[in-house]
């Protein structure tokens, strides 16, 4: 399945993480817990990568906390790089994110060498619940001041503690399937660029081998192991009546119904990622990237100077 989105802002995002970056300390990506490789941005990295990090594995309360330690303990593993799990039901997580940023960047304090920290994250990972939490009453500053882009907002959190934020960003060119699955899967890729059935069906696919429990218990299903994933798909249709004439099941609404379910958490908390599992993703995905690359590349070559490109 081929999701590609990149809206113009993000171009404009690109430039204005750039362009602050310079003075910036401490880099906090905002991911989601419950697929923190695939929502992690690529392009962040390429343009952050000699930075610390601080990846916050947001929306912890949907996730599975056992992978979630996984996650953790992964990142905390990787040079310049920590790593803290949160959710909106934290009513102050500022501590907890100038505590990190300082154990980050230890020379940075006091009002001569303030923190400056700059926060990304992909749409719908939380980032303006977060910065609304962060800011409480207080009005983040937007475009106000001269270097500050209308993208930007600068939020004072200590009085040498600043965390600029920018506008959520995705990558140009998801190169791993299971990345568009997901990333549809858990409400951050706009519901026309996909198609639900299939997102579903795959989705399901993940659960019946890691959470067949959860679904059986939730849909009030016997034993879905060895079912097909559309049979299970099926199966949910009927006990939750989305049925066409004749006993026929309305697959969309049936793959509606499990989204809804996932995203909501009420099929219980669940992780579509592991770290080691996603790796091997990644790794596929940059071998099949990479060889069409090649090819276009040979095409190019092959192409009479001022002749037309086939794609
Ligand atoms: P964004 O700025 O990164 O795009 O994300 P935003 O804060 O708008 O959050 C996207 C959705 O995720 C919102 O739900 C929000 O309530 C929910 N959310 C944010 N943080 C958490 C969290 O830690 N845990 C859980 N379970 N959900 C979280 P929505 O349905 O799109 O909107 P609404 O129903 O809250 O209005």
């Amino acid at each position: 399945m081929a999701i590609q989105w990149f809206p113009g802002h993000m171009h404009l995002t690109q430039k204005a993480v750039e362009k602050r970056l310079k003075d910036i300390d401490v880099v906090i990506e905002l991911l989601d817990a419950r697929l923190p490789g695939s929502s992690a941005n690529p392009m962040l990295a390429e343009l952050t990568g000699h930075k610390p990090g601080l990846k916050v594995l947001n929306k912890q309360d949907l996730a599975d906390p056992a992978v979630t330690a996984l996650w953790l303990a992964h990142y905390d593993a990787q040079a310049q790089t920590r790593a803290i799990g949160l959710d909106a039901s934290q009513a102050t997580p500022a501590r907890q994110l100038i505590d990190a940023c300082h154990q980050l960047a230890p020379s940075r304090g006091g009002m001569a060498k303030p923190m400056r920290v700059l926060i990304c994250g992909i749409p719908n990972v939380g980032k303006s619940t977060l910065i609304n939490t962060l800011t409480g009453s207080r009005k983040a500053k937007t475009g106000d001041e001269a270097g500050i882009t209308k993208l930007e907002q600068r939020i004072v959190l200590a009085d040498d503690f600043y965390l600029w934020d920018t506008p959520g960003m995705l990558w140009p060119r998801i190169i791993v399937a299971q990345s568009g699955y997901n990333l549809a899967a858990s409400g951050a890729v706009g519901r026309n660029a996909f198609d639900e059935e299939e997102v579903a069906l795959e989705l399901l696919r993940y659960l019946q081998r890691h959470y067949a429990g959860l679904v059986e218990a939730r849909f009030k299903l016997a034993p879905i192991a060895g079912l097909g994933d559309e049979e299970v798909l099926e199966a949910i249709g009927r006990k939750r009546g989305a049925l066409l004439g004749k006993g026929k099941v309305n697959l969309q609404k049936a793959a509606e119904v499990v989204m809804h379910e996932f995203r909501s958490g009420n099929l219980g908390r669940i992780t579509l990622e592991r770290p080691d599992e996603f790796a091997q993703w990644l790794a596929a995905g940059q071998l099949v990237d990479a060889e069409r690359e090649a090819k276009k590349e040979a095409r190019r070559r092959k192409r009479p100077a001022n002749g037309p490109e086939t794609l």
